[in-house]
């Protein structure tokens, strides 16, 4: 529809920048493409916590799965910071969003485009999308501490893998592999050690590859797909696996393909129930925040992947190809600021 319902969460350290810039590109062609985006701005990060020692009010919790969409920079505070407990943002906001609103796909792109600088020497084409489950695995708090502090302290943080929760990813990966010209997928796991979770992922995968007789399929333990990841990443298409590899996975693949300041992600409801989130892959970076020195294209790639869930592909191309286009035109010794990155790419819209 021509109307959009957006909340906005800038966060902390750079996500605040970042988003300045994400939003200066989407007025941009929201405005070309004739829709008009509602937005809400949420304070919520570590300043607001420091200040009202609540993460997220239930009720902002309850306007958010109103929303139609939410944009979301980076939450996290100063490292170390005695008033901050550890986790207390990530799990309590982030994870708790990803948790409530159903968003089970976290999408995460891996381009190398013409112009983007990989470390790699000879990277090859790349063009996967890593499929990683957003509910589940080690990430549901479901552990504990047992005399915490002493000799005998024992410390466990158990992975929660359903079927139903399964399931569902991998049924969504291989639709993703399906629409893709080279319809391939690969399962990454540890199933020879996380045997029980490892053997509930490779019997669905299975079942599920039945159903898809065009997509080809391969398995690798996660060890051995970091091999493949930096000696031949163009192997990858598609790539389904649980929350906690898939974390790690994408901060390699965002390595690779040219930093983690172009990487984007989706975190998606498939089903539609509440409000898709999408946000950079990347943290607040306490280290280089207050600068004006981060790089703001995940966060308007993220834009793109936005525009694309909602509908709209065509704007969704047009922020991609200005991107692509931006990419093309820095050299290793371009020194801008993050506006300036952003005034280019809003400059290459309109
Ligand atoms: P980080 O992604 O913030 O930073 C890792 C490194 O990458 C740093 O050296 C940083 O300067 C650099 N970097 C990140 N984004 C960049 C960009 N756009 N341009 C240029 N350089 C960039 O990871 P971290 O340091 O491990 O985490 C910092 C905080 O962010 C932690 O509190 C963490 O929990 C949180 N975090 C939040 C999210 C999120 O909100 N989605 C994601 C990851 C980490
Ligand atoms: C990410 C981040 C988060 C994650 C943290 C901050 C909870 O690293 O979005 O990749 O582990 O999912
Ligand atoms: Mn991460």
């Amino acid at each position: 529809s021509g109307q959009v319902k957006l909340a906005v969460i800038p966060g902390d350290g750079i996500g605040q920048e970042v988003t300045v810039e994400a939003l200066k590109v989407l007025d941009v062609v929201a405005g070309k493409a004739g829709v008009k985006f509602d937005k809400t701005q949420y304070d919520l990060g570590a300043e607001n916590y420091l200040r009202t020692k609540d993460v997220l009010p239930v009720s902002v919790l309850a306007e958010l799965k109103q929303q139609d969409a939410i944009l979301l920079g980076a939450v996290g505070g100063k490292p170390n910071d005695p008033n901050l407990p550890p986790g207390i943002l990530e799990r309590g906001l982030l994870l708790k969003i990803r948790f409530e609103l159903d968003h089970y796909v976290n999408l995460r792109p891996s381009r190398i485009y013409p112009g983007s600088v990989s470390p790699l020497a000879s990277p090859g084409e790349v063009d996967f999308v890593v499929v990683r489950e957003g509910t589940e695995g080690p990430y549901t708090g479901n552990g504990g501490a047992l005399r915490v502090g002493t000799p005998a302290e024992v410390a466990t943080e158990v992975s929660v893998n359903t079927a139903f929760g399964v399931e569902r990813v991998v049924r969504d990966a291989f639709a993703r592999a399906q629409r893709r010209p080279r319809k391939h997928l690969t399962l990454v796991h540890k199933t020879n050690v996380l045997v029980n979770a490892g053997s509930v992922w490779w019997r669905l995968f299975e079942t599920v590859a039945a159903e898809y007789p065009e997509v080809t399929t391969d398995y690798m333990h996660i060890d051995a797909a970091m091999i493949h990841m930096t000696t031949n990443p163009s192997r990858f298409d598609v790539i389904v696996t649980d929350n906690l590899f898939g974390d790690i996975i994408t901060d390699l693949a965002a390595a690779i393909s040219g930093g983690i300041g172009l990487a984007a992600s989706g975190n998606i409801n498939p089903d539609r129930t509440a409000p898709s989130m999408f946000e950079p892959v990347h943290g607040s970076a306490p280290d280089i925040a207050g600068q004006q020195i981060a790089d703001p294209t995940a966060a308007i790639l993220s834009v793109a992947l936005m525009l694309d869930h909602l509908g709209h592909s065509d704007a969704a191309a047009s922020v991609d190809a200005a991107v692509l286009a931006d990419l093309e035109a820095r050299t290793p010794d371009t020194k801008r600021s993050t506006a300036e990155v952003g005034d280019a790419i809003a400059a290459l819209l309109g």
